[in-house]
């Protein structure tokens, strides 16, 4: 609970202080959402965007045993504590092919500029073998449910700010992406532009997926305390076959 309440609050804190403004308590009579919209603007939040980063918060809570979550069992599974647990979690989530990817994702929504200029970025990336981010996953081979969800919350956001230019550049990547690879969009992608339009800094939008994942990571980490068994992988040797030892005197 504590983990919950409290990584919000580190998130807010340290924006505030690295952009030279005042830090803001938390306020318990708004919701975990808006009060971390509070805490970061410091501007009464409004319900429906606060409602919007509550979807977010859902949809990134918890999905089965996804590389962070996996860390964080394996850690618990050594009886280590909490704490450690959840630290191994954030170091496997940042990087860009896990949590990282929604950074990404605004990145190069940012570098494509327009709609118009998608399906050339794809078609480049593509043939310099590098990843479009924020497409493509370990397991769905469809398009992510949790995608489906946010490409509407996108969209519609983006109408009510006025700002529909994000939603149009995802989509159109979404499009030239599945055509000439075959790949759909996953959670990150359009939570990108949901975070960007939310008025969240790119560099914030890692840190706002461990926010909402604290809550998945810390119920496997008691569900794991609650019926151990060390997480203790086999491993299959592929080097050379077993060689004899030649004593290094008789070495020629
Ligand atoms: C999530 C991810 C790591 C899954 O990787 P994976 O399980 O190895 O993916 P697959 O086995 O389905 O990959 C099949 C092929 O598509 C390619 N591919 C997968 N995702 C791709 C992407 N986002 N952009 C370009 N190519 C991609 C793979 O390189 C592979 O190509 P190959 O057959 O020519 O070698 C991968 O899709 C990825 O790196 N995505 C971008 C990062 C991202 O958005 N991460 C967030 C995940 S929720």
């Amino acid at each position: 609970m504590r983990l919950i309440a409290e990584t919000p609050t580190m998130i807010a804190t340290f924006d505030r202080l690295r952009t030279g403004q005042d830090v803001i308590p938390p306020n318990p009579s708004l919701s975990h959402a808006g009060n971390f919209l509070w805490m970061l603007h410091g501007d009464e939040p409004d319900p429906e965007d606060a409602r919007v980063l509550d979807t977010t918060f859902v949809l990134y809570a918890d999905h089965t045993m996804n590389a962070s979550t996996f860390t964080a069992r394996v850690i618990a599974s050594t009886l280590s504590d909490m704490f450690s647990a959840i630290t191994g979690a954030i170091g496997a989530l940042k990087g860009p092919l896990h949590g990282g990817a929604n950074e990404e994702a605004q990145k190069m929504a940012e570098e494509v500029g327009k709609a118009e200029n998608a399906e050339a970025y794809v078609r480049e990336r593509l043939a310099n073998h590098q990843k479009i981010m924020g497409f493509g996953h370990a397991v769905y081979t469809t398009m992510d449910p949790r995608a489906t969800v946010l490409k509407q919350v996108c969209k519609e956001l983006g109408e009510r700010r006025n700002q529909p230019k994000w939603y149009e550049i995802f989509s159109a990547l979404e499009e030239t992406t599945l055509e000439q690879k075959g790949l759909y969009p996953n959670v990150d992608l359009y939570a990108a532009g949901v975070y960007h339009m939310l008025g969240i800094p790119t560099d914030l939008m890692t840190p706002l997926f461990a926010l909402a994942r604290m809550a998945g990571w810390t119920a496997h980490v008691r569900e794991q305390y609650a019926d151990n068994r060390i997480i203790r992988p086999g491993s299959t040797y592929v080097g050379p076959p077993a060689r004899s030892y030649v004593p290094i005197e008789e070495r020629s």
